[in-house]
């Protein structure tokens, strides 16, 4: 492939925006007056409820102490599903609610922004909203975006992920909405709201930060304004995620990957992702496994398949991870790069491959005690011929996948999402 034809598909960028934010350990206490300033006087939170942690019930507190009327939706399950915004939906306009708030991880933020794009067009269906700026009516009740988890950068993009069940049971189809409507109008990221997210979680989203990084670091969009965050992120989180991982009541280590999740997001908001969150996506509709464990997983490997085109840019990466380049080829550093990143899957504990990933794995509740009601029965991961199939058969048909740094066919992207599932990671190491 040539670079003028990678180039081709997107010779104009364009920059999307960001919201205001506030950002630092106690910015939660401020909800109840910037909502106020904000106008709001009925508010729907939408939430997963964040069970086992008192992170609804104070924030909620709070919001009423400043007068405030508050309806809480607390159903929004792990990769939100259409139900759950048209339920929120439904309950906003029964309670004649003004504003949204949200509180959580992606799953949360993206669910809300999903019901607020209902909302301004009479209640339609979410899914109809699939694609690249389909509202056509900008004008959606404000919406403060709470953050519970470095990963998901939700509450700073433009993007958003709803599975839609409406489709054949036995093929979910999960699918990413970008949207400058969708756009929060305050971000909230306080670490201290981290303090509570255990350990499997941390880990998991501390690898969505480190695909948010590098898939807009090596896509074929190759927005400049995008790099200098990008490789910012990915030091932050090489620096910090063992820290947030293993000691989690640890300040610094909570507020790097804040502020490395937070501008991962809005590297990729104008930057463009690639197929590591193609294969997330897909794996989540069949399996209903956690984002980010799926894209630790799916990381070494994506990042193998892209390097023939973007040595550069991943030796530069290894350098942003720590390591020392010095005397190294492009090729040697990016090769290097991708055995750090193994390196930290290791050190946090992630499962290595699809197939390894077991209940026990990802059926925790905030605490990380026992499995959740939803994931009591999720099925197990096959890794046949023809899960390998359908999974590449999604990834695509993926909005992220023409941005991905190579170009992807069922051809080359099969082997890609077959050791996903059934590879060693050793096999990736030189
Ligand atoms: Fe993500």
């Amino acid at each position: 492939m040539q670079v003028e034809e990678l180039l081709k598909p997107f010779p104009i960028k364009e920059f999307h925006p960001f919201p205001r934010a506030m950002l630092g350990p106690g910015a939660w206490e401020l909800l109840g007056p910037e909502a106020k300033k904000l106008g709001f006087r009925k508010i729907l939170v939408m939430t997963s409820g964040l069970r086992g942690s008192d992170t609804v019930a104070k924030i909620v507190g709070s919001l009423r102490y400043h007068g405030l009327d508050v309806v809480v939706y607390d159903q929004v399950e792990s990769n939100p599903k259409d139900y759950n915004v048209m339920d929120a939906v439904a309950l906003y306009q029964e309670n004649q609610c003004d504003s949204f708030i949200s509180i959580g991880g992606g799953s949360s933020h993206d669910a809300c922004k999903g019901a607020r794009i209902s909302v301004a067009h009479d209640g339609r269906s979410v899914n109809e909203f699939e694609g690249f700026n389909k509202s056509e009516n900008p004008k959606n009740p404000p919406h403060i975006a709470v953050s519970t988890t470095a990963g998901t950068g939700s509450e700073t993009s433009w993007a958003y992920v709803i599975t839609d069940t409406t489709t054949d049971p036995d093929n979910p189809h999960k699918y990413v909405a970008f949207d400058d409507a969708a756009v929060a109008t305050l971000a909230v990221d306080d670490p201290t709201l981290y303090y509570d997210c255990p350990v499997d979680y941390t880990a998991q989203c501390g690898f969505d930060v480190l695909a948010h990084a590098s898939e807009p670091y090596v896509s074929r969009l190759n927005f400049p304004p995008s790099l200098g965050n990008a490789l910012y992120a990915i030091k932050l989180t090489a620096d910090n995620l063992r820290q947030a991982t293993w000691n989690p009541q640890d300040l610094p280590g909570r507020e790097g990957m804040m502020y490395a999740q937070y501008i991962a997001a809005q590297a990729f908001n104008s930057g463009g992702l690639g197929i590591i969150h193609s294969i997330s996506h897909a794996v989540s509709a069949f399996y209903d496994t956690h984002h980010g464990l799926n894209n630790a997983i799916a990381l070494p490997r994506v990042w193998a398949f892209n390097m023939p085109v973007a040595y550069r840019r991943f030796a530069e990466i290894a350098g942003a991870m720590g390591v020392d380049t010095h005397g190294m080829t492009d090729v040697q550093a990016a090769e290097a790069a991708l055995a750090a990143a193994i390196r930290l899957l290791r050190d946090v504990g992630i499962p290595e491959k699809f197939t390894d990933v077991t209940q026990d794995s990802y059926a925790k509740n905030r605490l990380g005690q026992g499995p959740t009601k939803f994931y009591e029965n999720a099925p197990v991961i096959h890794g046949n011929d023809a899960d390998v199939d359908r999974i590449t058969n999604h990834v695509l048909g993926d909005a992220c996948t023409p941005g991905n740094a190579k170009e992807c066919t069922f051809a080359t992207v099969r082997p890609v999402v077959d050791h996903c599932l059934n590879g060693d990671l050793d096999d990736l190491l030189s």
